[in-house]
């Protein structure tokens, strides 16, 4: 059967989207691949390669989830020695946030998705095969309104990457 690749995640407008990309772009002297801004997004939960039945479980699942908005503020800037990732993330994680993730995880069980047994850590991947560490640099925070989480698909082309908005859900005001 026919599988795609698929993700939920924050999927920033283009004003955040502008900010976030700055401070990629701020890491002019990463030795790495810079994402590019149009691909700038945070995961929230990796489904991997999914059928058309289990994608239509995972949104229903989606749409069973009562999330609350939230403000995302990006300050913190880390570097994975082993991914080999610069990345833009959290001093604390709002716990709306880490809520959302649970609820979602929660919903996706009964849809044969197990929970990730690694600890999430909210990130944006801002450079990839990155060589140096670059934790603590200064950036500019990055505060992202946060009012709705999407399931995107990974499509891979000859070019590389690219991403689409499947469906996309808002969260209750606060
Ligand atoms: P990353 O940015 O830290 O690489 C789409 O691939 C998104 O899903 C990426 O943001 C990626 O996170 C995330 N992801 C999480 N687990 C993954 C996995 N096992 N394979 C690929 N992507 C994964």
């Amino acid at each position: 059967m026919d599988r795609k690749r698929l993700f939920f995640a924050l999927w920033p407008d283009a004003p955040i989207r502008a900010q976030l990309s700055s401070v990629a772009a701020s890491l002019h002297s990463v030795p790495g691949r810079r994402v590019a801004a149009d691909h700038l997004h945070l995961t929230l939960i990796f489904l991997g390669d999914v059928d058309v039945n289990r994608q239509d479980c995972a949104q229903r699942a989606a749409a069973g989830v009562a999330g609350r908005q939230f403000d995302l503020l990006l300050d913190v800037l880390g570097y994975w020695r082993r991914a080999q990732i610069v990345w833009l993330g959290c001093s604390r994680a709002p716990t709306e946030l880490l809520s959302l993730v649970n609820a979602l995880q929660a919903n996706l069980i009964d849809c044969g998705f197990a929970p990730e047994a690694r600890a999430y850590r909210p990130h944006v991947t801002l450079a990839r095969k990155a060589q140096k560490n670059f934790a603590g640099a200064t950036i500019a925070p990055v505060c992202w309104p946060v009012t709705r989480f999407v399931l995107m698909e990974s499509i891979q082309e000859q070019g590389g990457v690219r991403y689409a908005i499947l469906e996309s859900w808002n969260l209750m005001a606060a």
